[in-house]
C-alpha cells in the first residue's frame, strides 16, 4: 500500500472510495464529513436522522454513491467511520480506526481510497501524530501471515488497497503531515517485521536463520553487526548461554548491532536486548505436549529488538543503540544440560540449573554480561520470560521491572506512545531471597510464588547498578487481536515502544 498526503477537497477526489469519519452525538457533520455529506445530497445527515449512523467507535458506515444521482461525484463508495466520544478521542484511536477502515476497503477490494486525517480537527490532538497514527494503523492493521497457504486462501485481493491518499484542505499543515505518515511507515514496518520473526516456524527459523535477518537488516540501514559463534561465546566465557544450547543439533548464534548515533559521547548509550529461544521445548526439564508450539515464538523479544534496529538506522536519534540477541534452541538432545548442573556465567557468577526450562534468564545474563562489558549505560531487555506474567497482566501490559527510576518511567512512557502498555511490577528483597542456592551463587528457578519477579531478580543480579529495565512480554507477544491493530498472531509487541524510547533518549 502507497501512502501519500494531498491539500484538497476530500469531495473532489477521483478514487474508488472516500472515507470520512463521524464523532458519537454530531447530527450535522462539518468539515470534510460536510463537504461530502453536501456531494452526497445529505444522505449522511439522513442516516444519522435516521439513526443508521451513530458514530460510535468502530462503527463503518458504506454509502454506495452509484448511478447517475451521483454524476458529479467520482467516487463509487463513502465510508463514514465512528470516532466514538471525542473526549475519549486519542492516537490509539487514531489508530484503530484507521486499521479497522483498511481492512475494510481490502474487503471491498478498492484499490484507491481517500481519506480525512481522523483526529486531526480536533484539540489537543496534533495533525502529524494523527497522521503518524493513521499510517501505522493500516500497516500494522493490514497485515497478515499467510505465505505457507497454498489453497484456502484469503477471500481478498492482499494488494489492496493499493493507494490511500490522506486529504486535508489547510495546506498548512501538509509538511506535518507527510512527516507523520513516513515516520508512521517506518515504525510499522519495523513491528510487522518482528511479527514476521515471531511468525516462522522454528524448523525455518532458527538461530542462523534469525542472525541472516539481522546481517540483512544491518546492510539494509548500514548499520554494524557481528556474529559470535559457540567458540566465540566460550572464550568469552558465556558458560550460561552456552549451557543452553548444548541440547540442540543448531549452532547457537550471539547477534550484536550496533547504531552509532552520537559517536562523540560513547557513554550516551542504550542496549537492547532481547531474548532469542527459536524454539522452546524445555530442554531436559521437558515441556508438556500442550499449546508447546506456541514456543516457537519464545525469540519474540529478539525479533522486536532486531526489528526495532531497523527503524532506529531510519530515524537516527542522537544516540549509540546497541542490540543483542543471544539465539539458540533449547531442545533436550543427549548434550543438554540436566537439572542440577552447575554452569559458570560471564563476569564468574556460578548458577545451579535448577530448572532447564528457565533457560531464557540463562542467556540473558550472559548477553547483559557482554553489553556490561562493552560499557552499556542503560540496559533495556525484552523476553517472553514467565508463564507466571501471563497470569499476573494477561495481555493488558508487558510486565516492567527496573532497577532506575527514570529509565522504567520512559519506557512506560514510550509504550504508552505507542499504544504498547507497560505496567511497573516490584523488585522486593522478600522474593529474591528465593533464587538463592545451597551450591552456588544463584538458582535459575525461585519456586512458584512470584515466578515473574524471580526471574527478573535473577537477571538483576547481572546488571547490577547499570540502569536497567526488563520487559516480560509472555502474554503480549501473541494474541487475538487485542487492539484493533493487531491481526491475530504475533503483535510486534514491544518494538514501537523501542524505537520510541530510542527517539526519546536521543532527541
Ligand atoms: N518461554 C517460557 C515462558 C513462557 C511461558 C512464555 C508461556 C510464554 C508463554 C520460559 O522459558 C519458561 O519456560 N519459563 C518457566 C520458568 C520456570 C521453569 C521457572 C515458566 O514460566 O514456567
Ligand atoms: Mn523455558
Ligand atoms: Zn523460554
Amino acid at each position: 500500500m502507497e501512502l501519500s498526503v494531498l491539500t484538497g477537497d476530500i469531495a473532489a477526489q477521483s478514487v474508488d472510495a472516500v472515507v470520512v469519519n463521524l464523532f458519537e452525538d454530531v447530527d450535522t457533520p462539518g468539515g470534510g464529513t460536510g463537504a461530502v455529506d453536501a456531494a452526497l445530497g445529505g444522505a449522511i445527515n439522513s442516516l444519522i436522522a435516521n439513526g443508521e449512523i451513530k458514530g460510535s467507535r468502530g462503527e463503518i458506515t458504506v454509502i454506495h454513491a452509484i448511478g447517475d444521482a451521483y454524476a458529479g461525484f467520482a467516487p463509487d463508495r463513502v465510508l463514514v467511520a465512528g470516532l466514538g466520544k471525542s473526549e475519549d478521542f486519542d492516537l490509539d484511536g487514531v489508530r484503530s480506526v484507521s486499521a479497522i477502515v483498511a481492512r475494510r476497503l481490502r474487503r471491498l477490494n478498492v484499490e484507491s481510497a481517500a481519506t480525512i486525517v481522523h483526529g486531526a480537527e480536533i484539540d489537543g490532538l496534533d495533525p502529524g501524530a494523527s497522521a503518524e497514527a493513521l499510517a501505522e494503523g493500516a500497516i500494522l492493521g493490514l497485515y497478515r501471515f499467510d505465505k505457507y497457504r497454498t489453497s484456502s486462501k484469503p477471500k481478498f485481493d492482499e494488494t489492496r488497497p493499493v493507494t490511500l491518499t490522506l486529504v486535508e484542505h489547510d495546506g498548512s499543515k501538509a509538511p506535518a503531515l507527510e512527516a507523520g505518515v513516513a515516520r508512521g511507515e517506518v515504525f510499522a514496518t519495523a513491528s510487522n517485521a518482528a511479527r514476521d520473526m515471531v511468525s516462522e516456524p522454528a524448523n525455518v527459523l532458527h538461530p542462523t536463520k534469525l542472525a541472516e535477518i539481522a546481517t540483512a537488516i544491518a546492510s539494509e540501514g548500514g548499520i554494524e553487526i557481528e556474529i559470535l559463534e559457540q567458540a566465540d561465546c566460550e572464550a568469552l566465557e558465556m558458560g550460561a548461554y552456552v549451557g543452553v544450547s548444548l541440547g540442540s543439533h543448531q549452532p547457537l548464534k550471539f547477534i550484536h548491532m550496533a547504531f552509532e548515533g552520537d559517536a562523540g559521547d560513547p557513554e550516551n548509550n542504550l542496549w537492547i536486548v532481547g531474548k532469542g529461544i527459536t524454539f522452546d521445548s524445555g530442554g531436559i526439564s521437558l515441556k508438556g505436549g500442550a499449546g508447546m508450539g506456541a514456543m516457537k515464538g519464545d525469540m519474540s523479544g529478539g525479533a522486536a529488538a532486531i526489528a526495532s534496529m531497523q527503524a532506529i538506522a531510519a530515524l537516527k536519534p542522537v544516540l549509540n543503540v546497541h542490540m543483542v540477541c543471544a539465539a539458540t534452541e533449547n531442545m533436550p538432545g543427549g548434550g543438554a544440560q540436566r537439572p542440577g548442573d552447575v554452569v559458570i556465567a560471564m563476569g564468574g557468577k556460578s548458577i545451579e540449573v535448577d530448572n532447564t526450562d528457565a533457560e531464557g534468564r540463562l542467556t540473558l545474563a550472559d548477553a547483559i554480561g557482554f553489553a556490561k562489558s562493552k560499557g552499556a549505560t542503560r540496559i533495556v531487555d525484552i523476553a517472553t520470560l514467565t508463564g507466571a506474567m501471563v497470569v499476573a497482566l494477561g495481555a493488558g501490559h508487558s510486565g516492567a521491572f527496573s532497577n532506575d527510576d527514570e529509565l522504567v518511567g520512559q519506557m512506560i512512557a514510550a509504550g504508552a506512545t505507542r499504544g504498547e502498555p507497560i505496567w511497573r511490577m516490584p523488585l522486593d528483597p522478600i522474593t529474591k531471597r528465593q533464587n538463592r542456592s545451597d551450591i552456588a551463587d544463584l538458582k535459575n528457578s525461585g519456586g512458584r510464588g512470584a515466578g515473574s519477579i524471580t526471574a527478573a531478580h535473577f537477571i538483576g543480579e547481572f546488571a547490577g547498578d547499570t540502569p536497567w529495565v526488563h520487559l516480560d512480554i509472555a502474554a503480549t507477544n501473541m494474541g487475538r487481536s487485542v487492539h484493533d491493530w493487531e491481526p491475530s498472531g504475533a503483535t510486534g509487541v514491544p518494538t514501537r515502544a523501542l524505537i520510541q524510547l530510542a527517539l526519546d533518549l536521543g532527541s
